[in-house]
């Protein structure tokens, strides 16, 4: 099998291929540290041999579990947010046809979110969609206590007991939490739920190929098998004894740091295919997360090209020189659409006739690669082969590991997220949570003054 492929030349004008290789004893070394737990956060450090430890038992329980909603339900509601949903959402993204929620693609429950904002006509809206469906809830939540998914969950728990009663709502409710702790464990434990874990060593934004992802992607009907097979060869492919030039992952790493100290602060994670526009959703929450402390880190930003080339295309071409880009390219498309000849002409495209639309998209990708780099853009491409689970399992682990190596670059705890708690203080204070009476005064001291 074919492994995604990592193109730097293009950055070679902006940090010489040396500054960039210079690099290459720190990066095997911070690889080696994740492997053996040195370094910082080291408990939070499953996630690297996750797809080598996954059991087949394991998988099949999944199976099951999806095989079970499959009988059930038409719809399947996933409720987390975060790390507890993008990794889902972006392997359903990118797998499903662009317009399934108009037609059906196969027999699979169509899996819809929840949890991921506090947004009342949503939710409205979806118990709107639910009141005609048979459909199940899996929540998702590490800590148990997250208020989006809590709030969601309270509403469609009701929403379900309501519609088929209290104990066929119990079988088709599936919780993964926290093995021990937290308010969803405890609901879970009294109303009798299926319940997955989420290991300890595991933090939200790696748990895609724990059963946070494993269980919604096999409920939409795609291969988990596949995605952790493709998992697996990139955990060998950048494995703790792999050298530096022979591992993309540490290759990847040490050239956005070398980018960030030449004063590129923002990365632009562009793709040419809009299937894949989760999965820059969820490398922003990877990368962000992850590096973006102690006054540190590239900030992750994404675009979707073309589309984003008649918006964001001006500034990328011509503002401010911090920018450098990493382009995800699809080499196959699955499909074979030409445009076709017309006898008059008259929109001037018959030089295109007869190409395929992916051929023009190609020369798109390569065009604006080009006109990036002669406007001041550093180029890293990512080259990924087909669009399928085994890819995108690969493309996901290569990503995690890359963050982890980049972190300890930059010094910081990579799996840590201190700064995410300073907005849940001032709204539980806002909303009079008990316990947070103190922060309640200064804050409303601070909104009179
Ligand atoms: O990466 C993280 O840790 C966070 O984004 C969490 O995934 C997110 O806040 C959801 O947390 P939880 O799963 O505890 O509800």
């Amino acid at each position: 099998m074919e492994t995604i492929k990592l193109q730097i030349d293009k950055v070679f004008d902006f940090v010489k291929k040396d500054t960039i290789y210079a690099l290459a004893s720190e990066a095997e070394k911070n690889n080696k540290a994740l492997h053996d737990k040195t370094g910082k956060g080291n408990d939070f450090l499953g996630w690297v041999n996750l797809p080598s430890s996954i059991s087949s038992a394991e998988i099949k329980e999944i199976e099951k579990v999806a095989e079970h909603f499959k009988k059930k339900c038409e719809v399947v509601v996933v409720i987390g947010i975060g790390g507890s949903y993008l990794g889902a959402k972006a392997v359903i993204e990118a797998l499903s046809n662009s317009f399934y929620m108009y037609q059906k693609q196969n027999d699979y429950p169509l899996v819809l979110f929840a949890g991921q904002n506090i947004g009342e006509d949503y939710m409205a809206e979806l118990l709107q969609v639910l009141n005609n469906k048979k459909y199940g809830i899996i929540c998702i939540s590490k800590s148990g206590t997250t208020t989006e998914p809590a709030i969601a969950f309270r509403l469609l728990k009701d929403h379900l007991e309501n519609k088929v009663g209290k104990s066929a709502a119990k079988e088709l409710i599936v919780a993964i939490t926290d093995a021990r702790k937290g308010a969803l464990r405890t609901l879970a434990t009294q109303e009798g739920y299926k319940t997955f874990v989420i290991p300890d060593d595991v933090g939200g934004r790696f748990s895609v190929l724990t059963p946070v992802g494993l269980l919604p992607i096999a409920v939409a009907g795609f291969s988990i098998e596949k995605l952790i097979e493709g998992a697996r060869a990139m955990e060998e492919a950048t494995s703790a004894d792999k050298k530096f030039d022979e591992n993309i992952a540490a290759i990847y790493a040490a050239t956005r740091f070398s980018l960030y100290k030449s004063g590129k602060k923002i990365e632009l994670l562009a793709n040419y295919h809009n299937k894949l526009a989760y999965v820059a959703e969820w490398w922003k929450q990877l990368y962000g997360e992850s590096e973006g402390k102690e006054n540190k880190g590239i900030f992750p930003a994404s675009v979707n090209f073309t589309t984003d080339l008649h918006s964001m295309g001006q500034y990328i071409q011509e503002g401010e020189r911090i920018l450098f880009e990493t382009v995800l390219s699809v080499k196959d498309a699955d499909n074979n659409v030409a445009i076709p000849f017309d006898q008059e002409n008259l929109d001037g495209l018959n030089f295109l006739a007869y190409k395929r639309i992916d051929e023009v998209n190609k020369m798109a990708e390569l065009g604006t690669l080009l006109a990036h780099v002669d406007g001041g853009v550093p180029n890293i491409r990512i080259e990924i082969p087909k669009l399928n689970e085994y890819y995108l399992g690969q493309l996901f682990y290569f990503f995690e590991k890359a963050c982890g190596i980049s972190g300890y670059f930059l010094g910081v705890n990579p799996f840590d997220q201190p700064g995410v708690e300073a907005y849940k203080v001032n709204m539980f204070a806002l909303l009079n949570k008990p316990g947070f009476e103190a922060q309640t005064q200064a804050l409303l001291n601070r909104i009179k003054e």
